[in-house]
């Protein structure tokens, strides 16, 4: 009897125990939430940690281990202009300040998301639909705000966009929207007009646009200039190093509106593998034969020449472009030259060596 009344004593304390505790954590969940600087315990063992902030700012995640992280306000954050991973413009900030989140030691082990709300009001008064906004991660340079499309989630029914998939969850981070009438990633016509004309702000940031066919651009200016990009069909196969062909009929025409402003600038130039393929049944793969060559801007019968030949980068399937970084000027004629092979009798250069075995080899296996 004695044993059983101290277990119901027991139990009683338990429960009351149990009952304050709730009432702490409940308490957390609506009155006080952390704000910037706060230390927020992570609980470990994949327990899930669904923290809340003072301003919406939400952060969710699963950690193996017992961490603690803290959430800091940046109240002069890079320029929302300054965009890279999508395409498009413009881009405007959202908020006044970004995030910088940051774990107590070094976690990529996470299983993770961060949601920032949006205020629908304000996003009306700024002209950027739901579908436009976006999350966006300081970039490891710092030159621009990275969004991802694979990993943005807009969930309107609670009002807020987010990033799923990390893994990790130390960063910057901003919402940002575009102010678009059309969602997801803008491609830019090629021609001249107001709709064609990129705009490129000048500033510390890196700006990013995307042509229809691919042709990509990645530009820092220290001066704000437009670019309008042309297809012209024809080239004279005289106008070309010996031993190349084009691959295309045309060539890219890049003009922008200050050509001797010096610039820090990336190309990725598309190329059709189909074409290539057809005109190099026996031939090895396109990083061993494309480079992209250049002219004067008004040119019209010089000399097409590599581009910054040694740093040229073929990126293959699923891909399929060349990139050109260190780039410092952008204005003028653009090809993509296919090396051919030299004919029989003089040395072939290794990659289109094939010998009869394995050609027959090939032949089967395509
Ligand atoms: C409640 O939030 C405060 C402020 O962030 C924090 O210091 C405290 O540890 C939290 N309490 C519990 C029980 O989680
Ligand atoms: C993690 O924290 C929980 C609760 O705070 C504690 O019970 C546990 O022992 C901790 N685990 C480690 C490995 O420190
Ligand atoms: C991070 O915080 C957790 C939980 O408080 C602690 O167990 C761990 O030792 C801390 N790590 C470092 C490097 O201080
Ligand atoms: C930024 O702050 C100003 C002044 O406090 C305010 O008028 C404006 O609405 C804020 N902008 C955003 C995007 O919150
Ligand atoms: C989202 O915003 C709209 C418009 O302001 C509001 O009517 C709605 O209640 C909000 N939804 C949530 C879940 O907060
Ligand atoms: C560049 O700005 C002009 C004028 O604001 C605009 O009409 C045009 O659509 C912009 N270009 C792109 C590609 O968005
Ligand atoms: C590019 O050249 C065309 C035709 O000469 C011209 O109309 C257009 O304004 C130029 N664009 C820029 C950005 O200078
Ligand atoms: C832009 O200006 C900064 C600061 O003056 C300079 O460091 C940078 O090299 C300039 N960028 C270009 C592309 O000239
Ligand atoms: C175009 O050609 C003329 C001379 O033929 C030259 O003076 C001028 O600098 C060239 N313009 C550009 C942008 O290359």
């Amino acid at each position: 009897m004695a044993f059983s009344s101290r277990l119901r004593g027991a139990l009683a304390v338990l429960l009351y125990l149990q009952f304050f505790f709730n009432l702490v954590l409940a308490q957390n969940e609506t009155g006080v939430l952390p704000g910037f600087g706060d230390t927020v315990q992570v609980l470990g063992a994949m327990e899930r940690t669904d923290q809340d902030f003072k301003d919406g700012l939400a952060l969710d995640l699963f950690s193996p281990k017992n961490r603690t992280l803290t959430v800091k306000q940046n109240t002069s954050p890079l320029s929302a202009k300054f965009i890279t991973g999508n395409s498009g413009e413009p881009f405007v900030a959202l908020s006044n300040y970004s995030y910088i989140v940051q774990m107590n030691e070094t976690a990529n082990d996470l299983i993770a998301k961060i949601e920032i709300p949006y205020d629908v009001t304000m996003l009306n008064k700024v002209g950027v639909q739901e579908a436009n906004t976006y999350v966006a991660t300081m970039s490891s340079d710092k030159k621009s705000w990275v969004i991802d499309d694979a990993t943005r989630n807009v969930h309107r029914s609670e009002n807020n966009t987010r990033i799923i998939k990390m893994t990790s969850l130390d960063g910057e981070y901003m919402l940002v929207g575009r102010q678009t009438v059309d969602t997801s990633n803008i491609f830019v016509q090629y021609g001249q007009g107001a709709t064609r004309t990129v705009n490129i702000t000048g500033g510390p940031g890196i700006q990013e646009a995307e042509f229809i066919d691919g042709f990509r651009f990645s530009v820092q200016t220290n001066m704000s200039m437009t670019m309008n990009v042309d297809i012209k069909n024809g080239v004279n196969p005289g106008t070309l190093p010996a031993n190349t062909q084009s691959l295309n009929s045309f060539m890219w025409i890049v003009n922008t509106s200050a050509p001797f402003n010096q610039i820090n600038a990336q190309m990725l130039v598309p190329f059709n593998r189909n074409m290539l393929v057809a005109m190099k049944p026996a031939g090895s793969s396109p990083s061993t034969m494309l480079t992209v060559a250049k002219r004067a801007l008004n040119a019209t019968s010089g000399q097409f020449l590599p581009v910054n030949p040694g740093v040229q980068q073929v990126r293959e399937l699923p891909e399929d472009r060349i990139s050109i970084p260190a780039m410092n000027q952008l204005d003028g004629q653009y090809v993509v030259l296919v090396t051919e092979p030299k004919p029989v009798g003089e040395t072939l250069p290794a990659s289109n060596i094939v010998s009869p075995k394995r050609r027959r080899r090939m032949e089967h296996a395509v």
